[in-house]
């Protein structure tokens, strides 16, 4: 099987005038992952389970595997010299990378949410991390600034997750279609077990929290009615992890739909455009799905701020479609 270092190398020539930066770039992710995939097997042996006493910028408390994992993806990144700016869920701003003339000559930018699910570490459930990687619209050189980040998720360069479940997997896309990745943990290898990953034609899974179900709005609320109903291949089933990497790839394997709507708590929905919404809106798409907020297709919003929240539908075409009527009749 081939494994991951060949797979990129191998796939470099996709990118005209390819300077090898961005395969530098996906290796150290897959460095990173395998150091976060390490720490978050001992949680539970050592001291990494549980709270800090400190907030993100969405204002949630933050979890010591978050912050480790944000260094550990940060450390990789940046101590490399292979990115010019980089942009995460558990930092308030973006952060400027400078090379050892003080120039930020690389093209990159990569923007992450370091530990998705984080109130599944604690009780030993899937969590992943998220990664999405744009070039620099700012001239090379100069450092990066606010706007290199704030593009619209059509932009992508390369986007994927770490799913560290039963097994731990690298899925991503660099716009050629997505490819999933199983790492070995006796060989700390990652293979290509998953390539070419499509969403089945028809899904017969939702996965919302529906617990908030008297603040969604009425489209939502009739879409899960019509998943209840006892006709044609429904009722449908009901299957939510809260950790939306975890939620995204079941349903890219058996074919679903994840849902974060408005809720009374979170007007704009809970996901962050940026570090969430984009990068599996990307994924997504390349694996024959779909991904809007209700009213546009996520990956055509001009983002206005870093942490932004947007509504998130998600999955299996036709299921996003019938969400899409439902909301909009
Ligand atoms: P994070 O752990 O990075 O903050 O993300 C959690 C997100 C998403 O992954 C998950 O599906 C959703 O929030 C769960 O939210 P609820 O607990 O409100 O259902
Ligand atoms: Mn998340
Ligand atoms: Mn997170």
């Amino acid at each position: 099987m081939k494994t991951l270092g060949e797979f990129i190398i191998e796939n470099q020539n996709q990118f005209e005038y390819s300077t090898g930066e961005l395969s530098k770039l996906l290796n150290a992710i897959r460095l990173a992952a395998k150091s976060v995939n390490h720490e978050v097997n001992k949680a539970g042996l050592v001291d990494i389970l549980g709270v800090t006493n400190k907030t993100n910028s969405s204002n949630e408390i933050q979890q010591k595997l978050d912050v480790f994992a944000n260094e550990a993806f940060k450390n990789a990144l940046i101590n490399r010299n292979i990115i010019c700016g980089f942009a995460s869920e558990e930092e308030d701003s973006f952060i400027r990378v400078l090379d050892q003339n003080n120039k930020a000559t690389n093209n990159y930018v990569v923007l992450v949410d370091p530990l998705d699910g984080s109130s599944n570490i604690d009780t030993n459930v899937s969590v992943g991390t998220i990664f999405s990687i744009y070039k620099r619209v700012t001239e090379k050189g100069t450092t990066v600034s606010e706007i290199d980040f704030l593009q619209k998720g059509g932009n992508q360069i390369a986007a994927g997750y770490i799913l560290y479940g039963t097994s731990t997997m690298l899925v991503y896309t660099t716009g050629y279609g997505v490819n999933g990745f199983t790492l070995n943990p006796a060989l700390g290898t990652f293979y290509l077990s998953h390539p070419n990953m499509k969403f089945p034609e028809k899904g017969h899974i939702y996965s919302i929290n529906e617990g908030n179900y008297n603040h969604f709005p009425i489209g939502v609320k009739k879409f899960i009615k019509y998943c209840q109903e006892d006709k044609d291949q429904r009722p449908y089933s009901s299957r939510y992890i809260g950790s939306l990497v975890s939620d995204f790839h079941r349903n890219l394997i058996k074919g679903g739909v994840y849902l974060y709507p408005s809720t009374l708590k979170h007007p704009n929905g809970k996901l962050r455009l940026l570090y969430e919404c984009n990068p599996i809106a990307f994924l997504s798409e390349q694996a024959g799905g779909t991904a809007s907020n209700g009213t546009q297709r996520i990956l055509d919003i001009e983002p206005k701020s870093l942490h932004q929240c947007e509504p998130f539908y998600c999955g299996t075409n036709e299921m996003v479609e019938n969400i899409y009527d439902f909301l909009n009749e």
